[in-house]
């Protein structure tokens, strides 16, 4: 691996990945990050990383759906490698408008497969980034594992399994060097604002209302996003070609236990609200998310035994973390809720 394209290295993961890479792994060769900066690409996020490893790391604004531009892409930068994170991620967009999922998450994957199957004698590796949403909703018992059969409920999880079926073909017909994880939700710096996590974190801050959609009991498995690259790293270094690991982090929370912890860190950290005795009070339990699944819960014990990957994170440990680093960063903040980057983005990328 000398020349890793990661797409969709603006969003939240691709990010810390890139970080990850440049600033904490062992790898020594060079990142050409691929994205198409929609509302989720933020540069911002990396933006000091040109001029801090100028010979390593290259960005280029680029669609996955565009085949000939990533061709011209993979080849003027050498790529042996892809790490793929694009995509549209957030299932409540995918639920009032399917189009872009279907268009970026399968189309787009479907092209990367096939350039990398044209320069298969170059290509190591596909890594192929994806969601235990794939799986379905569990009830109050049991785990995802590697083998449980895909039941995707959304838009957003047909259209990831789909694109997961694609990178399992490509893999058992052309002999494509291919990995793929399945990982639970994660939550830490860089995250869209539109998620449960940073949405929290921002609106209590400002006194906002919290919405829970539901009654709140549904259950996600938070992952650390660190804790999850340096399984993707671990995967793409040592997994075994055509393999599927699960990653998660045993960390299973209800929706308002996540948002009462918010809350009290927030009481803690940043003092009180003037005239609340809690952030607590600013939960308002909104309509439900239609279809939405009730649990998810991942057995990691693959990843764990083959690769001897663990979380270096607990959740009270990863959440602290991340309120702080929403505290410390109130640019960055800014500057996606304003859409200002979006202008940004126009003067520097056109
Ligand atoms: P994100 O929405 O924050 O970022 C997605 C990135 O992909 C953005 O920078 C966006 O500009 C880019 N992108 C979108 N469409 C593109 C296109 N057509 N061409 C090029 N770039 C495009 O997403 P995220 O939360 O960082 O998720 C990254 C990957 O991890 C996704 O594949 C997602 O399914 C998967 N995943 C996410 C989670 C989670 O909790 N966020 C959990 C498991 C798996
Ligand atoms: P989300 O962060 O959108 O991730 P996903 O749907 O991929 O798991 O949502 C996490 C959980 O939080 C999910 O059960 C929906 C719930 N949720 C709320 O209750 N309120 C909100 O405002 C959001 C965005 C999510």
């Amino acid at each position: 691996m000398q020349a890793i394209l990661v797409t969709g290295g603006c969003g939240f993961i691709g990010a810390n990945f890139i970080r990850f890479l440049l600033e904490e792994s062992d790898f020594t060769g060079r990142i050409v990050n691929l994205d198409k900066l929609t509302y989720a690409g933020n540069p911002l996020s990396l933006q000091d990383l040109a001029a801090r490893f100028p010979q390593r790391y290259t960005f280029v604004k680029e669609d996955i759906c565009n085949r000939e531009g990533v061709a011209r892409v993979m080849d003027a930068h050498h790529v042996d490698t892809i790490c793929h994170f694009a995509a549209e991620s957030h299932v409540d967009r995918s639920i009032v408008r399917p189009d872009d999922f279907i268009q970026t998450n399968i189309i787009g994957t479907y092209n990367l497969l096939q350039l990398a199957r044209e320069r298969q004698e170059r290509i190591t590796l596909f890594h192929h980034v994806s969601t235990d949403e794939v799986f379905g909703s569990l009830g109050d018992t049991g785990f995802f594992t590697e083998n449980t059969p895909y039941q995707p409920n959304s838009p957003y999880s047909a259209s990831k399994a789909s694109s997961d079926h694609l990178v399992r073909a490509y893999h058992h017909t052309y002999g494509l060097p291919t990995t793929l994880s399945n990982c639970s939700n994660n939550y830490g710096p860089y995250q869209f604002p539109e998620k449960l996590i940073p949405l929290m974190i921002l609106n209590a801050l400002e006194g906002k209302p919290l919405p829970v959609y539901g009654d709140g009991r549904n259950v996600r498995d938070w992952l650390y996003v660190r804790d999850h690259n340096t399984a993707v790293w671990a995967i793409m270094q040592r997994g075994r070609r055509g393999e599927t690991y699960n990653i998660g982090g045993r960390n299973e929370m209800q929706n308002l236990v996540v948002v009462h912890t918010i809350c009290d860190l927030l009481d803690e950290i940043a003092g009180r609200l003037p005239g609340h005795q809690s952030r607590r009070e600013l939960i308002t339990y909104v309509k439900d998310r239609p279809g939405h699944d009730r649990r998810y819960a991942i057995d990691c014990t693959k990843v764990e035994r083959e690769l001897g990957w663990k979380p270096a994170e607990s959740f009270e440990t990863g959440i602290r973390k991340t309120i702080q680093w929403y505290l410390d960063h109130k640019d960055w903040i800014t500057s996606v809720r304003s859409g200002d980057y979006q202008q940004w983005i126009k003067q520097h990328y056109g």
